[in-house]
């Protein structure tokens, strides 16, 4: 089976006067089609920036990074763009919507193209979230989970190959986490799902996950062995007081 995405010797240099950081340093990755993948690590790890490069939304310093023998690396923003228009779907952090349209306005704006299809394909996932009497509201009229979800269903809307998702249970209680998780895990049916997460509970249904340390690749953990590392550290810190 060959890789959806690959990395090769991807660095990331933020240059700050005089000074370099290295956001991410040699980092070689193969992330496999139709997987729901998970990226974890300390805050500063680089997870963000990894996820920036592997989405055309920044370009890596150094390195090459290919979909399938597609390599954009160097592109001009006009390709990336395109790429990123036709090919992959995000949900980041902070839900950017557009404030003076409804919430299936702002879902409609991720399908390639608006036809009676795509508003039953836009309503599916609005009963399929939760959130389907909130179709006609603004965003100003939705919580910050409400938000989310809108914003899940828009990055599903033209199909694409790969859904980047930068923490996007982050401000989601519990349940509604779940929900989103469930829903974007569903996904790897049709496409590869790339999730950064500080939760290791929303990754237990996870194929393989990622581990980030200071810009570098630490490798590949299964769920299971991500929870015994996350019970491991507790007893550790509760040892430690
Ligand atoms: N625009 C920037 N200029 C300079 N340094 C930056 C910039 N953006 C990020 N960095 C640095 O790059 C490193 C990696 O940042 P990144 O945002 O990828 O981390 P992260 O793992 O996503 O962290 P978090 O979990 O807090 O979101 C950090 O040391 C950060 O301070
Ligand atoms: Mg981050």
């Amino acid at each position: 089976m060959t890789d959806l995405l690959t990395t090769d010797k991807i660095s990331l240099v933020y240059t700050d006067g005089e000074r370099n950081t290295y956001a991410l340093r040699d980092v070689s990755i193969e992330i496999p089609d139709r997987k729901f993948i998970g990226i974890m690590g300390p805050s500063g790890s680089g997870k963000s920036s990894l996820l920036y490069i592997l989405s055309g939304l920044k370009r890596p310093t150094g390195g090459e990074v290919r979909l399938k023998d597609y390599a954009y690396g160097g592109r001009p923003d006009r390709e990336l763009v395109d790429l990123r228009r036709t090919r992959f779907g995000f949900v980041f952090q902070q839900p950017y919507l557009l404030v003076w349209q409804t919430a299936m306005e702002n879902v409609l704006m991720g399908a390639p193209e608006l036809h009676e299809e795509a508003r039953r394909k836009a309503q599916t996932y609005f009963d399929q979230l939760g959130i389907a009497r909130l179709q006609n509201k603004l965003p100003s009229q939705l919580s910050g989970g409400e938000k989310q979800r809108v914003c899940v269903a828009r990055a599903m809307m033209n199909d694409p190959e790969i859904i980047f998702a930068d923490e996007p249970t982050a401000s989601l209680d519990h349940t509604n986490g779940r929900l989103v998780i469930d829903l974007l895990s569903a996904y790897r049916e049709r496409g590869t799902v790339i999730v950064v997460t500080h939760d290791p509970e929303m990754l237990t249904g996870a194929d393989t996950v990622l581990m980030m340390r200071d810009g570098e690749s630490q490798g590949w953990v299964t769920p299971d062995q991500l929870a015994e590392v996350g019970a491991k550290s507790k007893t550790i810190s509760l040892g430690e007081r």
